[in-house]
């Protein structure tokens, strides 16, 4: 049975139902599959989207301004400088201020709280671009490739290898939520957020899913599934990139440290790549990477969560 959405916010992938996720993985494919054969579907015809961005993006950015333009909407891209947020007015009059305008809003910023805040002050739903703390879009995004590419997710092991960062804290929510086991392999002083893993590892327990935190990234990697990487240094940590390469060079995915993993693993990056740092050319173009269709499926997916929630 369909759940209604419509009118929540998406700040994180644990405030989800499993139902939810399956309504968000159901219309994606949908969407994907009309758009293929050119079939229109105006689902949010004449709706608008702000699109607040306080970091860089060319995924998000762009896969959001065209999902809502292909749903029947507009998309009106709210750069660093162009709101008065930017000049210190603050999250409670920003929020109150765009809920007059617009049917909802998408956030990428540093501090995950002024996402919560937007959500809880606005009255329209607030959709995470990524923050310091977590993507839930890309992970839902990640979830409904890796069921395209292998099926059941509830038979597979996906293995993070790098910074305990937003990446490995939402995969955690995402494979622990659906039942997905997931291992992750981080330098002792880059691991993941204590909480982050205390609510994934409620997730897992309900769904008999396994998580493993380790340091050791062979370990990791032995009998996934799929094998998944993210930069070394996030957007914000640019000065920290030298100290930070040191404590990850072991943590490279390249075709020695493949050897480890099954045969028909399937490689997946976020984007964008370091290439030469956290992963290597040999592995991110072979045929084992998904990593286009992944991004690819950045727009599908966005388009069904507008679709529900506004
Ligand atoms: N993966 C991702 O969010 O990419 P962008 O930073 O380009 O949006
Ligand atoms: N961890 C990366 C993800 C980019 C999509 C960052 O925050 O920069």
């Amino acid at each position: 049975m369909a759940v209604n959405m419509k009118g929540k916010s998406l700040v994180s992938i644990n405030d989800l139902s499993l139902e939810e996720i399956y309504q968000i993985f159901d219309l994606s494919k949908s969407l994907k599959q009309k758009r293929l054969t050119g079939e229109k579907h105006p689902l949010l015809e004449g709706k608008k989207l702000g699109m607040i961005f306080s970091k860089p993006s060319t995924r998000t950015r762009v896969s959001f301004e065209t999902g809502i333009y292909e749903l029947g909407g507009i998309g009106l891209y709210l750069g660093p400088n162009d709101l008065q947020l930017g000049r210190s007015e603050n999250i409670y009059d920003t929020a109150k201020v765009l809920s007059r305008y617009l049917d909802g809003i998408m956030i990428r910023t540093f501090s995950h709280q002024d996402v919560l805040d937007l959500a809880r002050y606005g009255d329209i739903p607030v959709i995470n671009g990524l923050t310091d703390l977590l993507h839930p879009c890309q992970v839902l995004t990640d979830l409904f490739t890796i069921t395209e590419k292998k099926g059941d997710l509830r038979k597979l092991k996906l293995a993070y290898l790098g910074d305990g960062n937003n990446m490995a804290h939402s995969l955690l929510h995402g494979c622990s939520k659906v039942g997905m086991d997931i291992v992750l392999a981080t330098p002792s002083n880059y691991k993941p957020d204590e909480t982050v893993v205390k609510n994934s590892l409620e997730n897992a327990k309900y769904m008999g899913s396994k998580i493993e935190i380790l340091e050791d990234p062979v370990e990791a990697v032995k009998n996934a599934d799929v094998i998944y990487t993210d930069v070394w240094a996030s957007m914000g940590q640019e000065a920290e990139a030298e100290e930070r390469r040191k404590y990850f060079v072991r943590y490279q995915v390249n075709p020695e440290l493949i050897e480890n993993a099954k045969d028909d693993y399937i490689f997946m990056h976020c984007l964008p790549a370091h290439r030469g740092d956290e992963v290597v050319d040999e592995v991110i173009d072979s045929k084992n990477s998904v990593v286009f269709d992944e991004a690819e499926n950045r727009l599908h997916v966005q388009k069904a969560i507008m679709a529900l929630l506004m």
